[in-house]
């Protein structure tokens, strides 16, 4: 059972960071159909994305990792714990995802979701208004926070049980 949890964490994990990659695609994709109709689709269609993956692997996440700590009787952000400082690390670096997550990627998405349908409803000529673009670049700039905070929590997962901290806070 430990090692589909770990499979499926694995495959959880791979979902979310592959937005890194998917997220330099598509900035060379808006820029090359600024102006025109296609980058609204663009647009558009990098904060569905975005939302899917996130979500799904965002949750699928948390459920295996979860079962993974459960099942390995590992402890919930113990930091006073050196043997899994890693965790307790990773722990907290998935609650700032969740805060960034809900706090701010989700909110710009339910601004410009609207934004972007009336204007490929007035026949999109002209492309993204500034104001669509404005909020696409905030959206960006958090995803690429979140995709470093994944890079971090996967980097922990890979090394952190087998590093010796030393330390205990
Ligand atoms: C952004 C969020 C996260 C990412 C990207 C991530 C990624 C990973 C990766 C890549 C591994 C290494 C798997 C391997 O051994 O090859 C791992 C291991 C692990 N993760 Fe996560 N993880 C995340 C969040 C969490 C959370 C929230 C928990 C617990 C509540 C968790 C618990 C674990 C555990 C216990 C392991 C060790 C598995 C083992 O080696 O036996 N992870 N994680």
């Amino acid at each position: 059972m430990y090692n589909v949890l770990l499979f499926f964490h694995i495959f959880f994990a791979a979902m979310v960071l592959a937005l890194v990659p998917f997220g330099i695609f598509m900035k060379g994709r808006k820029a090359r159909s600024k102006g025109t109709p296609v980058e609204l689709y663009n647009i558009q269609m990098e904060f569905a994305v975005g939302r899917f993956m996130g979500m799904i692997g965002g949750i699928g996440l948390l459920i295996a990792g979860g079962g993974l700590a459960g099942i390995g009787k590992m402890p919930w952000f113990a930091f006073g714990n050196e043997q899994f400082l890693w965790l307790a690390v990773k722990q907290s670096v998935y609650v700032v995802v969740l805060i960034l997550n809900f706090g701010f990627m989700m909110p710009v998405g339910k601004k410009a979701m609207p934004l972007i349908a009336q204007q490929i409803a007035a026949g999109g000529s002209g492309g993204a208004t500034d104001e669509i673009r404005a909020l696409a670049a905030k959206a960006s700039m958090i995803g690429t926070l979140m995709g470093l905070l994944g890079m971090t929590n996967a980097v922990l997962g890979v090394f952190g049980p087998s590093w010796h901290w030393n330390i205990a806070f």
